[in-house]
């Protein structure tokens, strides 16, 4: 069945929610800590090796009850049974999104068009493990006999970023195979990887779920010319594979069919990563760690599946932004992970968050007359302390941020760890707290400076604080635990989209940019075509053509 369509602005707990805001809007953090002792510990949920500090938000248990009743206005639970039950909630490309079936146990089902499609999920997953044990050990040898020592992963979007920030993140946990994605069309990025490499001894995964993309296509092309030029045509079968639902055009490419890996339509790209996307993932990190990967998504599954709202992780997180973007009307959330391990984290929530929910059209086919996705942007703590940090702190923008740590550093240099997480602590304390006039006043009284001096500094030194921070710490960072908090950050995606009110698994606004550099791909390759474009486009195709 069809998801709802309840426009959120015209439910009595949204109305609630204006007035409420006025009530709450200029309360600072500290006032709500004063207030209520065990605002940290009620607002805190604890979840297996999952902590989540919501307490230095702007909200009181009454913004969070008229939030939850947002969610139930506008019937969450009923969408959620929709979304893992295999419902078609991608409605406008007729499809069910269905990535939880892809981490599910066996002996569960997911229905598809009246077919069980778990069983198919276990079919793909035994032929990646066999595959990755085969290539790890050795056994499987490229051309000339000699054992794989380098995977190449070419994809871009959801092909390339879910896998290469997984195998980035849990690169303590990688075995001797080196990994590397190409994705831009770039040329130079496919060049840079492959002129150290040793066409004897790579792998090549493409990944496309449609087979069509331009940059992927491109850049496998010149890549096999490339491996051709060492190495005869049947060399092909022993290094090249591919993970793709377009199986006539892989083969048409030239991959032999045992070298297939399927994926099914209701994957969306920016959810692939527990499909055969994660090849490379499973390549890197050995078939057992791809697994804990997916065993920890799975767990989050069923925590947002059956938690109640107010203690469900991705829901009160969604809940949040919401809360932010809609009556703070803040337009960007910051993800600052505290460990250098999750430096593509941000990169690759980009793609999850903004492609799904970057839509102003709602259920019902009307522009929407709200806001809907929020900007992401992030960098791991504690270069982003000496980078964008100022802003955060002192600029005119409220920016909430989620702070990702972990209790466990895998280095085991408690000293670095305790430096690191003292930051971690110390920030959102300080995000919170800001410094008032008083405050900066005893700071500067103490600092032996006229009382000229003390006077002309003053404004700029104080903090207002008050900006809101969610603390996420994890005990450590495992496959499990990293399965975890993306699958969290999914169901968070969902919840916001349902709450919208718009359809989060399309992506049609990626599709004119592409149309349009077809047609100009074509007027730089032959200088006939011209004057199809407005005047500014065509003045610097032209002063391209006239230079390049
Ligand atoms: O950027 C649009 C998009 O369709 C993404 O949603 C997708 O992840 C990416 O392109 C790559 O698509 P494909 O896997 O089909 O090559």
């Amino acid at each position: 069945m069809a998801l709802k369509s309840t426009n959120p602005t015209s439910t009595k707990s949204w109305n609630k929610l204006q007035l409420h805001f006025k009530n709450i809007e200029h309360r600072h953090l500290r006032d709500l800590f004063e207030a209520d002792p065990n605002r940290a510990k009620d607002l805190t949920i604890q979840w297996e090796d999952f902590y989540v500090d919501f307490s230095k938000n702007r909200v009181t248990q009454e913004t969070l009850n008229l939030l939850t009743d947002l969610a139930n206005e506008v019937d969450l639970k009923d969408a959620i049974s929709k979304y893992f039950g295999g419902d078609i909630i991608n409605a406008t490309e007729g499809r069910a999104v269905l990535h939880t079936a892809l981490r599910s146990s066996k002996d569960s089902e997911a229905f598809v068009e009246g077919a069980n499609v778990i069983p198919g999920v276990f079919e793909v997953k035994q032929k990646i493990k066999e595959f990755t044990n085969s290539v790890s050990s050795g056994e499987h040898k490229g051309f000339t006999g000699k054992a794989i020592t380098d995977v190449v992963n070419i994809g871009i979007g959801g092909s390339d970023l879910g896998p290469a920030m997984v195998v980035d993140a849990l690169q303590f946990y990688k075995n001797h195979l080196n990994t590397h994605f190409v994705s831009n069309v770039d040329g130079d990025h496919h060049k840079e990887i492959i002129k150290n490499l040793n066409p004897e001894t790579t792998l090549f995964v493409i990944v496309s779920k449609t087979f069509t993309t331009q940059e992927t296509l491109s850049n496998a092309n010149s890549i096999r010319s490339w491996f051709l030029e060492s190495l005869p045509q049947e060399a092909v079968a022993n290094h090249f594979v591919a993970v793709s639902t377009n199986i006539d055009s892989v083969k048409a490419f030239g991959i032999n069919e045992n070298n297939i890996f399927p994926m099914k339509d209701w994957v969306g790209g920016r959810f692939s990563l527990w499909s055969a996307v994660g090849l490379s993932i499973s390549l890197a990190l050995g078939y057992e760690n791809y697994e804990s990967l997916l065993d920890g998504a799975y767990k989050m599954d069923n925590h947002f599946k059956t938690a109640n709202f107010n203690q469900n992780i991705p829901v009160i997180s969604a809940l949040l932004t919401v809360w932010y973007n809609n009556f703070f009307n803040a337009e960007s959330e910051a993800i600052i992970p505290y460990t250098q391990y999750l430096n593509q984290f941000a990169t690759y929530l980009q793609q999850g968050i903004m492609e799904s929910n970057g839509k102003s059209v709602d259920r019902s086919g009307n522009p929407v007359t709200y806001q809907t996705g929020t900007i992401i942007w992030g960098e791991p703590g504690t270069n982003s302390q000496h980078a964008f940090f100022q802003l955060i702190h002192q600029g005119t923008k409220l920016i909430p941020a989620d702070f990702i740590g972990f209790v466990k550093s895998l280095h085991g240099n408690s000293d670095h760890h305790d430096k690191l997480m003292s930051n971690y602590f110390a920030q959102t304390e300080a995000l919170m707290n800001g410094k008032n006039e008083k405050e900066v006043l005893a700071e500067l009284e103490g600092q032996s400076l006229s009382d000229d001096k003390i006077k002309e500094l003053l404004p700029f030194k104080i903090f207002e604080g008050n900006k809101p921070t969610t603390s996420i710490l994890i005990n450590k960072l495992t496959p499990e635990s990293l399965g975890k908090l993306i699958a969290m950050y999914e169901h968070k995606i969902f919840v916001q989209g349902i709450i919208w009110n718009i359809y989060s698994y399309d992506q049609f606004g990626v599709e004119l940019g592409k149309q349009l550099a077809k047609t100009i791909l074509k007027e730089l390759n032959n200088d006939s075509v011209a004057n199809l474009h407005d005047a500014s486009t065509q003045q610097l195709v032209d002063f391209y053509k006239n230079n390049c």
